[in-house]
């Protein structure tokens, strides 16, 4: 196998609306950097169904796009870009599976997904799923960078 480091990869991170309300905004980022990822940019907005749609829009047509997109507009949101070696699947791994009821101790959601009344968008973060997503997300989020 070939061990020598990959080029350094960015990847966009969204704390949703129930991590911003529930204050684990710090405590998602404190889990990126001290995993060794560096912050690109950082901002926290309420977005727009435009954008909530345009950032989702591979889900557009299934059961839940439209409670999803309606739930990530319901408050301000942290939007992170951050980079590192393998940031992709490392922010997915530090996150857990989608579902926080089977996520695994140690992730994000595995921790702090604590209330199964809640709905599976509620989550607490997205991330970027490959380096074509990274790319156009994080282009639709910060069109400066
Ligand atoms: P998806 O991209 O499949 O998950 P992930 O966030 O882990 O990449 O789905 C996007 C979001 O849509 C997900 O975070 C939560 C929500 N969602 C539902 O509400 N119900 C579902 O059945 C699925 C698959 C996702
Ligand atoms: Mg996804």
């Amino acid at each position: 196998s070939d061990l020598t480091s990959p080029p350094a990869e960015r990847t966009l991170i969204l704390v949703k609306p129930d991590g911003v309300a529930r204050g684990l905004a710090g405590e998602i980022l404190r889990r990126v950097e001290a995993k060794g990822y560096s912050l690109v940019a950082v901002e926290l907005r309420t977005a727009s169904a435009e954008l909530l749609g345009a950032h989702y829009a591979e889900h557009e047509g299934k059961p839940f796009y439209p409670p999803l997109v309606e739930f990530m507009a319901s408050g301000p949101v942290l939007a992170v870009v951050a980079e590192g070696q393998r940031v992709i699947e490392g922010f997915r791994a530090l996150a857990g599976t989608t579902d926080p009821s089977s996520a695994a101790p140690g992730t994000i959601r595995g921790d702090l997904g604590r209330d199964w009344g809640l709905k599976v968008q509620q989550n607490l973060v997205h991330g970027s799923d490959s380096p074509e997503s990274a790319a156009r997300e994080i282009a639709l989020w910060f069109p400066a960078l």
